[in-house]
């Protein structure tokens, strides 16, 4: 249904005067076709086909026997580009080809979406462009030369602390100045209206399908569900399935970075306060004069200040809840899970596996935990190596 924007009093769309007209084209584009036959054919096709929806739920049992309790993994991590980024990206780039658009462009922390961007920009055979902050370009140099494998150009973007938060900033004003051919294909649920409400569109499939895995596999429903959060698209995308759930925990799991206590971190959730960024009004990393602070983690994909302006609502009504892992249970976790399980977590991914930890000896081992697996960790071995040298055996 056609709404502004608000969750609550969170969202909206503060941004220059010459976008509020695209992004009102945008909005009604979305709610032309994301219902119309052929785009829901279209986009199931190529979610089965290219995608590889969809993705198994995965009972995790040496990993379970290690925290004491079941823990299932749901394996968007297997899909094509390693991560749940291409369900948006599908869904975005058919919308971007439906009205018209020749050239995408999208920002990047971790280069999953950037890549996810650059894989559909080949598919559909757009002019693709992703900014991205320098920082990340060094530390996620495997997914830059595999987005200029796709044909996509990589803008470095060298403002602040070359992360995802200056890498939005520079793609938004390149927009301002290309409104009329191009089409910004946003990464995660946040930002001005109307992506979070499109981004969780289209990333919905995980909770919707998690769900039902869950009854057919289990023959009830999980006692938590427990995503990373970034921007907040996985989290969105698979807690939305069980909104209606009132038994099933959401749990939300921000980057709590090399200390939470220090300030030295990414968790706006559970450290911020209400500000605006990127067009919308949400929780954020700020100081005592309201400038944005610095963040710090260890994932380039939760290296985010903001959030997206639905999690702030379900944080006030007590829907969901958040809390932060720090880099070095973040560490032992992509460790871990590979050594149980030969599973590489991405480093977003391990975030909430942390927290699972954390809950070690501390409840029932009849409860069933579902992980959103956001992403492989592929990108991430030589961070892991740089901070935990392999010995020779
Ligand atoms: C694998 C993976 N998981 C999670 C995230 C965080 O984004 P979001 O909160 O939008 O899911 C990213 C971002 O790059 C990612 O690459």
């Amino acid at each position: 249904m056609k709404h502004r924007g608000r969750f609550g009093d969170y969202g909206g769309f503060y941004v220059p005067e010459v976008l509020i007209p695209v992004l009102e084209e945008l909005e009604d584009a979305f709610y032309r076709f994301y219902e119309d036959p052929q785009f829901v054919a279209e986009l199931a096709d190529l979610s089965k086909n290219y995608a590889g929806r969809p993705s198994p739920l995965y009972y995790a049992k040496r990993f379970s026997e290690h925290v004491g309790f079941n823990v299932y993994l749901k394996r968007e991590d297997l899909l094509h580009g390693g991560a749940h980024k291409v369900n948006n990206t599908l869904g975005q780039g058919l919308l971007a080809k439906y009205m018209g658009k020749t050239k995408l462009i999208a920002e990047t922390g971790a280069g999953q979406h950037g890549l996810a961007t650059a894989m559909i920009g080949a598919l559909f055979g757009m002019e693709t462009k992703i900014f991205m902050g320098f920082t990340d370009i060094e530390r996620q140099s495997v997914n830059v030369h595999k987005m200029k494998l796709c044909g996509a150009q990589v803008i470095g973007v060298e403002g602040g602390t070359g992360t995802l938060k200056d890498a939005i900033n520079d793609a938004l004003r390149y927009w301002t100045a290309h409104v009329t051919d191009t089409f910004y294909l946003f990464g995660s649920a946040c930002g001005p209206h109307p992506y979070p409400t499109i981004v969780k569109h289209f990333q919905s499939c995980i909770g919707k399908e998690t769900r039902q895995q869950c009854i057919e596999r289990i023959g009830r429903l999980p006692d938590m569900v427990v995503a990373c959060v970034g921007g907040g698209s996985n989290a969105i995308g698979i807690f939305s399935g069980f909104y209606d759930d009132k038994n099933v925990r959401l749990i939300g799991v921000e980057a709590g970075g090399r200390s939470l206590s220090e300030g030295k971190h990414a968790a706006t959730l559970v450290a911020g306060r209400v500000g605006i960024l990127h067009g919308a009004k949400a929780y954020l990393l700020q100081d005592a004069e309201g400038q944005v602070d610095e963040t710090e983690s260890v994932s380039a994909g939760l290296d985010y200040p903001a959030v997206g302006p639905e999690h702030c609502l379900l944080k006030d009504t007590g829907r969901a809840e958040y809390v932060a892992a720090e880099d070095e249970d973040v560490l032992d976790v992509f460790e871990l899970l590979s050594k149980t399980e030969g599973i590489l977590p991405a480093l977003e991914s391990a975030h909430a596996l942390a927290y699972l930890v954390s809950l070690k000896g501390k409840i029932d081992p009849q409860q069933v935990a579902i992980v959103n697996l956001s992403g492989r960790g592929d990108k991430d071995v030589s961070i892991v190596e740089k901070h935990r040298p392999l010995m020779n055996d």
